[in-house]
């Protein structure tokens, strides 16, 4: 991680507005590859029942982000990502725990997540935190397998 200093967790969930909006578009665009995110899609996940989005600070810096709604029953992990160079030093792991316990704070037992291999980082991160692997599919559109990921909580 770079030197100084430390990472704080800022839950936006109730936050809206279009300043939150443009943070989570710029930070997920740039933490996933080739990803574009519309404003209009982000509204429409912020109006889904139990919509949370934490981000990881560093500083005032948004590094990271995680996002998710309630479906099914379920809290569902859309998006996720941190900054390419501070990967690797536990902060996608800060923000897994702490939308854990504000998942479960809201009710929930179950928070699930979909993925793929060009994601293995996702994957080697879920399965260390408790996540079984409950269902893989393969997505032609995408040339990649779909791997479905539960973890119960508590
Ligand atoms: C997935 C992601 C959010 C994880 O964030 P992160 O800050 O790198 O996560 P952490 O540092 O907490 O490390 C998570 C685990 O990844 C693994 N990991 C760390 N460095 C790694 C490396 N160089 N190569 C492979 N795995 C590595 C470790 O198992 C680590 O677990 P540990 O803490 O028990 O050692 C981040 O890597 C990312 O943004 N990736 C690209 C976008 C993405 O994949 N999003 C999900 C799309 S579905």
């Amino acid at each position: 991680m770079m030197a100084g200093k430390k990472i704080t967790i800022e839950d936006a969930s109730s936050g809206g507005g279009a300043q939150v909006i443009g943070g989570l578009k710029s930070l997920a665009e740039k933490c996933l590859d080739n990803y574009t995110l519309e404003a209009q899609k982000i509204e429409e996940r912020q109006a889904r029942r139990d919509f949370t989005l934490l981000f990881a600070l560093q500083g005032k810096e948004k590094v990271g982000f995680i996002a998710g709604y309630g479906d099914s029953g379920r809290m569902h992990i859309w998006l996720f990502g941190v900054l390419g160079a501070l990967r690797g030093a536990g902060i996608g792991r800060m923000l897994l725990e702490k939308f854990h316990s504000v998942s479960a704070a809201k009710g929930y037992k179950i928070v699930n997540t979909i993925t793929f291999n060009k994601y293995p980082r996702k994957i080697i991160l879920s399965v260390r935190n408790g996540y079984r692997i409950v269902d893989v599919k393969y997505a032609p559109e995408k040339g990649d397998s779909m791997i479905v990921l539960e973890k119960e909580l508590g």
